[in-house]
């Protein structure tokens, strides 16, 4: 029997075009906030001996994190026969260590809270950066569907003797194999942080590269300082005016006018979130894999 999908916030037009290409079905139910803020949820399709997947919008995922508990641990009370996740944004990533002595290393506590409650999880691209594997946090089945493929085609499909240029020294993996799958160079710039919106990257660093056309590739577009930083330096050291690729466009402040101000000629990201920019497509790839299971 077909998986059952249980919308938990993504777009629904990425929800019907996974439906159609999977062959999987949507499961129904009601939610609802009471007065107090609490919430009701009430399951409306049948879910006995079925295997069932939550498909989930990770970005503000504290606003949302009790409902996919209740819907998980609900569906499993009610007889399911699994509970996964395809969640394209992995949120909580990112505080991977305790930079000072108090802070909270949230990525481990968030994937053990996950881990207790679903039985595997699919994602894109997720920010490992001092972890090598999510297993290191997740004690569940995970998959990654890694975005390079698509970015690759599309850069090949769109942009002329380009050069692809990482922003920092996390985003190696991702540029480093973007390049080999388009067949060009690349490089990798260095970043300092001092604050969510305070970011400085280095210049490029090879006259081999300045008559290409700069393609930046990033995991996350945040506040898109990083990106920005990176385009003005691109931009300053002569060469063509940059395009802007994101596998998950978070874009918490202006960032696309942000980053056509500092120079980039496009801005473009994947659908692993709801955005105007999001032009490159992972959707066959998913609905494969909700397909064949993990
Ligand atoms: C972190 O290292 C990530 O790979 C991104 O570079 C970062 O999250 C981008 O954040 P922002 O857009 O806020 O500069």
């Amino acid at each position: 029997m077909s998986r059952l999908l249980f919308n938990m916030g993504l777009d629904a037009q990425l929800v019907n075009a996974l439906l159609a290409e999977s062959g999987c079905e949507l499961g129904d139910y009601e939610i609802r906030q009471f007065p107090d803020g609490e919430t009701y949820q009430n399951l409306l399709t049948e879910v006995a001996d079925r295997e069932c997947v939550l498909l989930i919008n990770g970005v503000q995922p504290d606003a949302q994190f009790l409902s996919w508990i209740y819907m998980a641990d609900n569906l499993k009370e009610l007889g399911a026969k699994s509970v996964g996740l395809l969640i394209p944004y992995l949120p909580y990533m990112r505080q991977d260590i305790r930079f000072k002595p108090g802070e909270c290393v949230t990525s481990r506590h968030f994937a053990k809270m996950i881990s207790e409650h679903f039985d595997w999880l699919i994602t894109t691209d997720p920010h490992l950066h001092r972890y090598d594997a999510l297993s290191e946090i997740y004690s569940i089945p995970t998959k990654i569907v890694p975005a390079a493929p698509v970015i690759a085609e599309w850069i090949k499909d769109n942009v002329a003797d380009p050069v692809i240029i990482g922003p920092d020294i996390e985003s190696q993996q991702w540029v480093a194999e973007v390049a080999s799958m388009v067949g060009c160079e690349y490089e990798v710039l260095l970043k300092e942080r001092s604050g969510d919106r305070d970011v400085k990257v280095s210049l490029p660093n090879r006259n081999d590269i300045m008559e290409c056309t700069p393609v930046l590739v990033d995991d996350i577009i945040s506040t898109g300082r990083t990106m920005a930083a990176a385009v003005s330096n691109l931009v300053a050291s002569g060469m063509k005016a940059p395009t802007c690729i994101g596998v998950h466009p978070l874009f918490s402040d202006e960032c696309v006018s942000l980053l056509k101000e500092s120079g980039a000629s496009q801005v473009v990201s994947c659908n692993t979130l709801n955005h105007p920019s999001a032009k490159i497509e992972l959707t066959g790839v998913w609905a494969k894999v909700l397909q064949q299971g993990l």
